[in-house]
């Protein structure tokens, strides 16, 4: 018989139709009922089994296991669910030895443990939600973008040149590295490398999606991007999502409200058709706060967070405004920052949570940052006072998250783009192809990186990225 996933019987609340489902038990109590879980919602179903069923088959029906049951849907004698399942026949697909079963063997296992286990993780109630979210944000990404008429670009995973300029990027290579060619003056010989150049893993999609722009009008990427920065954070991954759109003929204030209204839309997304898991979660940080001293924890629940950011407009102000309300801050006249605050810095992330948090509540787009801490693609503003000079990026900054998107409206003036690339000491000739766009056709145009571990953090209310990607990559870890 066809089977049905749980989901759809929970769903549908009708009885007396015979059917069959499969999944692994989640517990079996007094011989008779199993707490069945096919990954297809949060909930189990109840599966009734007969008592005079086979003892040898009752024995092997243990948490963790596999199994195909057949039965007839009824209404549900216990409290908890209007359905269950009343079998008629019990296949035991795959055993599960309950004395190896990691997630039987310890009883509320932490979210440090589960990432040791991550190969198992997506069994239990918070990865299942967490990862149900991650799949229908994914999903809402392209369904956003498509609605709005982009196209969805394929920009390279490998590639020869830093886009950030950040010096992260992981080396992509053939050559035996302990013998590797060289050149006379003793460096590697790279013309013997399998792409005859130096090549690594992408950092960012963006250079090549502006190309895509400059025809199409508007594209996206969305794609696995690589950083080798060395930050052991809650927050930093080695390899991660980006979500990149650019768009010709926009400027900042365009960028800034396409950047908005699709972080909103899929916040709305997940409260529309994730609800079962949100509420889940929700309860689950709940408990996670409770832990927490109470000067510490959030004022609001989960849900509450998610339709508060849906339905407020996000502050919008500039770098040097930001700079300001930090120097006039308690935080900052108590000396409670660990780093310095004066115009000119890269914003630390305890500053950038300051200004989220604890001044405007809400999610801030910080914007004019000054030039020199920023990328070289950045639109450079007019009429900077001298030694102040700022350009046309952009950070969203979002609560218990910090930034969570950059993005900028980009340099479209030729002469000025190639005089800033050779301040920073990056080869104009070889990128003569990104220069081309300034050359043929140049227009204003905007985009930004919205990185999706980020956003699945934010509405999941995970606190450390590892729990939000299903295997991470991060310094000194590469298991499964
Ligand atoms: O601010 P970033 O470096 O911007 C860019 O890469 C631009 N090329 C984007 C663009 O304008 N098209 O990165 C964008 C976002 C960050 O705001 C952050 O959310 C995320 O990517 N991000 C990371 N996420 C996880 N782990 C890391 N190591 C990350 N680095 C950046
Ligand atoms: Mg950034």
């Amino acid at each position: 018989m066809a089977r049905t996933k749980i989901k759809d019987i929970l769903l549908r609340e009708e009885t007396g139709y015979e059917t069959t489902v499969k999944g692994w038990v989640r517990s079996f109590r007094n011989n008779q009922f199993i707490a069945l879980n096919d990954g297809s919602c949060m909930n189990n179903l109840q599966v009734v089994i007969d008592l005079n069923t086979d003892s040898t088959l009752v024995r092997m029906i243990t948490p963790g296991a596999a199994v195909a049951i057949t039965g007839t849907v009824l209404p549900s004698q216990g409290k908890g669910q209007k359905v269950e399942l009343k079998a008629s026949e019990v296949t035991l697909l795959g055993a599960c030895n309950p004395e190896e079963y990691p997630l039987q063997l310890k009883n509320r296992p932490s979210l440090e443990y589960l990432r040791e286990i991550a190969h198992l993780r997506f069994r239990t109630n918070t990865f299942g939600a967490v990862f149900r979210v991650r799949h229908s944000l994914a999903f809402a990404i392209h369904k956003f973008f498509n609605d709005r008429g982009f196209v969805y670009l394929h920009t390279p995973i490998v590639t020869a040149s830093d886009a950030e300029g950040a010096g992260e990027t992981f080396r992509v290579t053939t050559l035996p590295f302990d013998h590797p060619p060289r050149l006379e003056d003793g460096s590697v010989n790279f013309e013997e490398d399998f792409f005859g150049r130096s090549t690594n893993l992408t950092v960012s999609g963006q250079l090549e999606a502006e190309l895509g722009a400059m025809a199409f009008s508007e594209v996206y990427t969305f794609g696995p991007t690589f950083r080798a920065e060395n930050s052991n954070t809650a927050r930093h991954l080695a390899e991660f999502w980006m979500i990149e759109p650019e768009v010709a003929f926009n400027d900042l204030k365009d960028n800034m409200d396409l950047a908005e209204a699709f972080i909103k839309y899929l916040i709305g997304y997940s409260l529309e058709h994730n609800r079962e898991d949100l509420e889940f979660l929700a309860q689950r940080l709940l408990e996670e706060e409770k832990q927490k001293p109470q000067q510490e924890r959030s004022e609001m629940g989960l849900i509450e967070k998610l339709e508060f950011v849906l339905n407020h407009q996000f502050e919008r102000i500039t770098y040097t405004e930001a700079i300001e309300i930090l120097l006039q801050s308690p935080a900052y006249k108590k000396k409670k920052f660990q780093y310095d605050v004066k115009w000119g810095i890269d914003m630390q992330s305890e500053h950038e949570r300051y200004l989220v948090e604890k001044h405007f509540k809400k999610p801030v787009i910080v914007t004019n940052y000054p030039a020199a801490i920023k990328a070289f693609y950045m639109r450079q503003d007019d009429d900077c006072a001298p030694g102040r000079e700022t350009v046309a990026a952009m950070d969203i900054l979002a609560p218990g998250i910090g930034e969570i998107v950059g993005g900028s409206q980009r340099e479209e003036r030729l002469e000025r783009l190639e005089q800033r690339m050779k301040d920073m000491h990056i080869p104009v000739e070889e990128m003569y192809w990104y220069l081309d766009t300034r050359r043929f056709g140049t227009v204003p145009h905007a985009g930004f990186g919205l990185g999706f571990e980020r956003i699945v953090q934010f509405v999941t209310g995970m606190t450390n990225i590892r729990d939000v990607i299903p295997f991470p990559r991060t310094p000194k870890n590469a298991a499964f």
